[in-house]
């Protein structure tokens, strides 16, 4: 017994140092469950910030990605979730006019439940911060007022990309 417990807490140290890893799920944002697994999503759509000079995967859950394929965006349908993940850009060593993606800023999520989120545009807002993705806490309304000028469009800037048909 003594023996594991010596070897065990060791392998706890290591384990919490690994902040956004496996094995830790960030906690919520505004009430929002860590969305686990997003790294591994399919894209929906890429942009660039000239404005403030950031790099964007568009990335969705398979109820997104579907409804973006066939075009099904306005409304999204219940269960979507799109990501927005931003990068700040920085250019190929090898390349130098192309812009690649560098720092690693935030990820951001909307999921789309028109009863659990009736009271947020049938939307739930969430983002989580940094490599460390800390939950970010100031609220939805900061969100919602900056999509604003989309919301005849569900809310949603981006186009899908066109992508050729499987
Ligand atoms: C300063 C304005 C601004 C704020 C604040 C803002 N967004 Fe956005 N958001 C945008 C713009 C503009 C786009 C589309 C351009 C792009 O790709 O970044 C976008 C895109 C997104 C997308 C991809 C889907 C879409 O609408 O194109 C998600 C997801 C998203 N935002 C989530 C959030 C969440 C969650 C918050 C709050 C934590 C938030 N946004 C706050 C301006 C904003």
């Amino acid at each position: 017994m003594k023996l594991t417990a010596k070897l065990a807490l060791p392998l706890l140290a290591a384990a919490s140092l690994n902040v956004a890893g496996a094995d830790h799920v960030p906690g919520p944002s505004h009430g929002i469950a860590y969305p686990t697994g997003w790294q591994n999503w399919a894209t929906i759509a890429v942009s660039h910030r000239t404005d403030n000079n950031t790099l964007r995967a568009i990335l969705g859950n398979k109820i997104a990605v579907k409804a973006a394929r066939e075009g099904n965006t306005n409304p999204w349908p219940d269960g979507a979730i799109i990501g927005k993940v931003v990068w700040k850009d920085t250019t190929l060593e090898n390349w130098n006019t192309a812009t690649a993606p560098g720092e690693f800023v935030h990820a951001e999520f909307m999921f789309k439940d028109s009863t659990q989120y009736a009271d947020t545009y049938n939307w739930g807002w969430a983002r989580w911060v940094g490599l460390e993705q800390t939950p970010f806490g100031k609220g939805a309304q900061v969100c919602i007022d900056c999509h604003t000028p989309v919301q005849g469009r569900d809310w949603v800037f981006t186009d899908p990309a066109p992508f050729p048909g499987e």
